[in-house]
């Protein structure tokens, strides 16, 4: 019998959205269910591996006592990056499939921000939020160590200028990971559905193949199963 793809491997997994607080009772949030993010979680420990997820917000429920699973809670961005940098170097395989804010709240009110007489509004102002995809991209190569294999994802609406695909070639190449997995998102897509359509791009530092793009239509687990077999093959 063959062995499981990632047999004795280490994989991370980050699922789920951040959450950034404004006040006490309030954030920036995001869509994210955290589906995708568990089914790779799932699908990697069917396979063989020993897996950790790094759990954002998520609508539905983390598996948290699953065999050969183990799960780290986190809110906010800052948090997603620290348990990363603690975990990533010693896995064969990172999969980020978090969607992390971009951009978090420039200060934090200790108390909750009030409606004034005056009828000002309220400015919120808004700072960058590391990029911890392609910081651990840059920690391996600086350090010769790290994930073997690096994922990422990109949800895509597309553009007047391009379309998902396009956009997703160049973050494969800015964020400088092994393989991304674009979802084509709009109001009605992707988040928070079962079902999914997915492409995986491969870095053309890996892929022999003039056609480095696969297509897969069908349910989050479905999607998981072809992410984690294209990831084991560059192992
Ligand atoms: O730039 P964008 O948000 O589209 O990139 C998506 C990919 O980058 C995902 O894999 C996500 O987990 C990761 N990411 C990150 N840190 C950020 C933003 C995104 O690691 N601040």
């Amino acid at each position: 019998q063959a062995q499981p793809a990632l047999q004795g491997r280490s994989v991370v997994v980050t699922a789920g959205g951040t959450r950034e607080p404004l006040d006490p009772v309030r954030y920036l949030g995001n869509r994210s269910s955290g589906k995708q993010g568990i089914a790779l979680a799932e699908s990697a420990a069917a396979a063989g591996a020993q897996v950790h997820l790094i759990a954002g917000i998520m609508d539905v429920e983390a598996p948290e006592h699953v065999a050969n699973i183990t799960v780290e809670r986190i809110e906010t961005a800052e948090q997603l990056q620290a348990a990363v940098g603690r975990r990533a170097p010693e896995a064969d395989l990172l999969i980020m499939a978090a969607a992390v804010a971009d951009f978090r709240p420039t200060s934090y009110a200790a108390q909750k921000i009030k409606k004034t007489e005056d009828g000002e509004n309220p400015v919120i102002t808004l700072e960058r939020n590391p990029d911890i995809l392609a910081e651990t991209v840059q920690n391996r190569r600086s350090a010769g160590t790290g994930p073997g294999v690096v994922v990422g994802f990109a949800a895509e609406t597309g553009s007047a200028e391009a379309d998902p695909l396009q956009l997703a070639q160049a973050k494969l190449l800015r964020k400088g990971c092994d393989l991304l997995v674009l979802n084509q998102v709009g109001e009605t897509l992707v988040f928070g559905q079962d079902e999914t359509e997915i492409h995986i791009l491969t870095s053309p530092t890996l892929a022999e193949s003039s056609a480095p793009v696969t297509t897969l239509r069908g349910t989050k687990h479905q999607a998981a199963e072809a992410i984690i077999s294209a990831a084991a093959a560059y192992l």
